[in-house]
């Protein structure tokens, strides 16, 4: 029955139809509970997914920053440096605006960077830092080598996608995603975090499977509605989500300043009976 309920990708509804037309057959992946000795690698691909990889959100929001209004201000203030220092008697004036520009533009990036990366940090030291407690995890078993196997306790659960070799387990993770009511004073309504997968896994199908079977757990606890936040940076995920039936509710400037910030969307996606 257990095995049944975690190990199974099977979801009714918009997820099952999605599921079955987009589930790679290469992704040759099993979906299973958190262990302690997946922690490691999950703050890693977690920094990977958000931060360092080239298609992260991080890198998207340096992207976004050459195209923000400020910026054109500084490439104006540059190019007129530059337009300065073809005559000897404005040649100083013509630097220091160059050379200005120039900085206050890796000083916002640098600045942008720094935050990113700090609240990034801090993730991996919240329910990353210890996912057993946090997403309610009970010990159910333990492995030959002692390994401490967990089960949810109730509605919540952090799942990894175990990467299989002829038929076992690797022990090496390629994403994850958690299911999370903690939060929530009905535990009708949970929420959907820190789903991640390795940039080296992206496009096989494993987030979708994670949502099944996130979806599917939902469902066998009669919950009515599975909540997440993203940003305007994660346009894949806010993708990924829409197909699998999640709605956008609204759209929030997080920490907004004159230099930008990050638009952040809330979406709902409705499980009907
Ligand atoms: C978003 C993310 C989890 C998707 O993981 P994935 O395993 O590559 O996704 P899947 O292969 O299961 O794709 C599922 C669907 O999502 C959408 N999708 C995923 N990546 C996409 C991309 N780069 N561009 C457009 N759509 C994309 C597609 O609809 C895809 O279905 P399809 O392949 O049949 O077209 C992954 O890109 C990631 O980790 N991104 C960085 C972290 C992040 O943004 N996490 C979300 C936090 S809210």
């Amino acid at each position: 029955m257990l095995k049944g309920l975690y190990f199974s990708n099977m979801v009714i509804d918009k997820s099952r139809q999605y599921q079955n037309s987009s589930m790679g057959s290469d992704a040759k992946v099993n979906i299973r509970p958190f262990r302690n000795g997946d922690a490691t690698q999950i703050r890693e691909i977690f920094m990977l997914a958000m931060v360092y990889g080239q298609t992260s959100p991080m890198r998207r929001a340096l992207r976004a920053q050459l195209f923000e209004p400020a910026t054109f201000v500084l490439y104006g203030a540059f190019i007129a440096g530059l337009m300065l220092l073809i005559r000897d008697h404005t040649r100083m004036y013509g630097a220091a605006l160059s050379f200005i520009s120039v900085a206050l533009f890796y000083s916002w990036r640098t600045l942008l960077w720094r935050k990113y990366l700090s609240f990034m940090e801090q993730s991996t030291n919240a329910d990353l830092a210890n996912i057993a407690n946090s997403y309610g995890l009970k010990v159910i078993a333990k492995t030959d080598n002692q390994e401490e196997i967990f089960a949810p306790s109730g509605v919540s659960c952090f799942w990894v996608a175990e990467i299989m070799m002829d038929g076992r387990g690797t022990g090496k993770i390629a994403g994850f995603v958690g299911l999370d009511v903690s939060k929530s004073e009905d535990q009708s309504v949970a929420e959907l975090r820190r789903m991640a997968v390795s940039p080296a896994y992206h496009r096989r199908g494993i987030a979708a499977r994670l949502i099944n079977t996130a979806i599917t757990q939902a469902r066998a606890h009669n919950v009515t509605s599975i909540s997440l936040s993203t940003t305007m940076f994660q346009l894949d995920a806010i993708n990924m989500y829409k197909k699998f039936g999640w709605v956008e509710e609204r759209r929030q400037w997080f920490k907004p300043t004159f230099l930008g910030g990050a638009l952040v969307v809330w979406m709902r996606l409705t499980l009907t009976k």
